[in-house]
């Protein structure tokens, strides 16, 4: 339930069907504001009889008359009696004298909402009469527009019900705007609206043509110039729409240029006073949409040709470790395999991530095997994981999967070198500011006199790095707190690393 029918719910015995169309009428309404350059405001009685504002909306054309948002407002029946006039009578209001509010001067006036028959709710106009404006053509016929619509409201048939509720990035009024008549020929066209043809081609004027027919042929033009005997489907939709009379959204592309528009019918008395058409050049947002996308599939190529690489680069360690016949090099080979492997990982995840973000967890569990396979030696160590490290970005992601790959290793290498059974946890807690790993074993414990700073060895060396310079995060080794529940060998408590991680907001 939205906050507007949990108003409508408590506050008035409007029934579903009323409060529905009043859900639709605020989604509708931008244009209404815009046309008229004036504030509306949604009133309704409440069960006291008292007037409440549950819906606001400002111009985008013109400057507000309510700088406040107006929702939640209530006022005593008769204090703006002209909307207790119209909501009672099921009219319009016009013509008042000026009121001052804020010390903004505004001329307010009402237009009843009517659904059903009955007059459900009162809209209140307000326009701010501050910035005196020379009425030009573009704002007689957005005034003109204003007075059609409201006139719907009035009647019942503005908004339209139809399927799937209206699209709230589709054109606004000043996006481009036309009128047409009852035949679809264009009786006015806006600056930005006559630009968009401009753009699709048109060089002739749109005043006075057909506005399918101008379509068609800038299609037909873009297409090399010979008139289809079969009319282009987009036109076919579009010319249909307009002698239907009926709402409708579409898109005209003529070559490279998109434009989208929108079909508000208007009728007095269910016949017919043309229609209003928004326009929007899309043809900026198409290509930035393309370029996007085509980049975002390249990223994930590259992703795919580093995991690639690296995988190769594993393999010829693996193959020159199988040549070695010093035990230490051998092993020095394996732990690069298992460092470059484990960067693979991420490459891989990056690959098949659509948005550029690395799944934490699902690198983890498939990072877990790899571990234990290295450390075959110890098939009684298992490793869990608890908690979600989530999605990181793939800065942040790479280095936290080498210095977890490090402590996870030295967890098996070190925390068991004397015993076979055991178990490592990975805890992860994430709040919107940071990221906490707990890596956990129950073996042995860290050496005597063991430092993490004087610790001059490769793998914790590693690990330092990534997290104080790459992560901008904390690492501490300690001596785990004992958990019998948990632990294998309570006799000893075993190693705790702790790693924090900020995260960008
Ligand atoms: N979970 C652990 N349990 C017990 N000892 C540990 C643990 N983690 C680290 N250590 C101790 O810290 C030392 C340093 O670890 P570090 O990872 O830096 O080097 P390494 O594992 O010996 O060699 P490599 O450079 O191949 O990683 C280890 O040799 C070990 O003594
Ligand atoms: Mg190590």
């Amino acid at each position: 339930m939205s906050a507007l029918s949990d108003l409508l719910s408590e506050q008035t015995d409007l029934g579903s069907d009323a409060a529905a169309h009043l859900q639709q009428l605020v989604g509708d309404w931008q244009i209404l504001a815009d046309l008229a350059f004036a504030d509306l405001l949604l009133w309704v009685r409440t069960r006291d009889g008292e007037l409440l504002c549950v819906g606001h909306v400002r111009p985008t054309t013109a400057p507000t008359s309510h700088p406040l948002h107006e929702v939640g407002r209530r006022v005593a029946a008769g204090e703006l009696s002209w909307l207790d006039r119209a909501l009672d009578a099921g009219g319009m209001i016009r013509d008042r004298d000026p009121e001052w509010g804020n010390g903004i001067p505004i001329r307010p006036e009402a237009i009843a909402v009517r659904h059903g028959g009955k007059s459900v709710a009162v809209m209140g106009r307000d326009t701010n009469l501050d910035s005196p404006r020379t009425p030009s053509e573009l704002e007689l016929a957005y005034l003109d527009a204003a007075a059609e619509l409201f006139y719907m409201v009035t009647e019942g048939s503005f908004p339209a019900v139809v399927e799937g509720s209206s699209d709230s990035l589709g054109p606004r009024v000043g996006d481009g705007f036309a009128r047409l008549d009852t035949g679809g020929v264009v009786r006015y066209a806006s600056p930005n609206g006559l630009s968009a043809f401009r753009r699709m081609g048109l060089t002739a004027d749109l005043v006075g043509r057909d506005l399918a027919d101008v379509g068609r042929d800038l299609i037909d033009t873009a297409d090399g110039g010979d008139r289809s005997a079969v009319e282009p489907g987009d036109i076919s939709a579009l010319r249909l729409a307009l002698a239907a009379a009926v709402p409708h959204t579409g898109e005209l592309a003529a070559g490279s240029v998109t434009v989208a528009y929108q079909i508000i019918p208007l009728s007095r008395r269910a016949s017919s006073h043309g229609c209003v058409v928004l326009l929007r050049d899309m043809t900026d947002l198409r290509h930035r949409d393309l370029a996007l996308q085509s980049k975002d599939v390249s990223i994930r190529e590259i992703h795919h040709r580093v995991k690639n690489n690296l995988q190769t680069v594993a393999a010829l360690l693996r193959l020159q470790a199988r040549r070695m016949h010093h035990p230490a090099a051998r092993a020095a080979l394996a732990d690069s395999v298992q460092r470059v492997s484990s960067i693979a990982l991420v490459h891989e995840t990056l690959a098949a991530s659509r948005d550029g973000a690395a799944d934490l967890d699902g690198i983890l569990d498939s990072l877990i095997p790899m571990i234990s396979d290295v450390s075959a030696a110890r098939p009684g160590v298992a490793i869990r994981r608890k908690g979600h490290l989530g999605e990181l970005s793939a800065e942040l992601a790479t280095p936290l999967v080498m210095v977890l790959t490090e402590l996870l290793h030295n967890a098996v290498e070190h925390g068991y070198s004397d015993r076979d059974r055991g178990q490592v946890l990975i805890t992860a807690e994430r709040t919107i500011g940071t990221l906490t790993v707990r890596i956990s074993d129950d073996g042995r414990g860290l050496p005597q006199g063991f430092s993490l700073e004087a610790s001059d060895s490769l793998g914790l060396q590693i690990v330092r790095t990534l997290v104080e310079s790459e992560m901008r995060g904390s690492i501490r080794l300690v001596r785990r707190r004992v958990d019998p529940g948990l632990a294998s060998h309570p006799e000893s408590a075993g190693t705790e690393a702790v790693l924090t991680v900020p995260l960008p907001r």
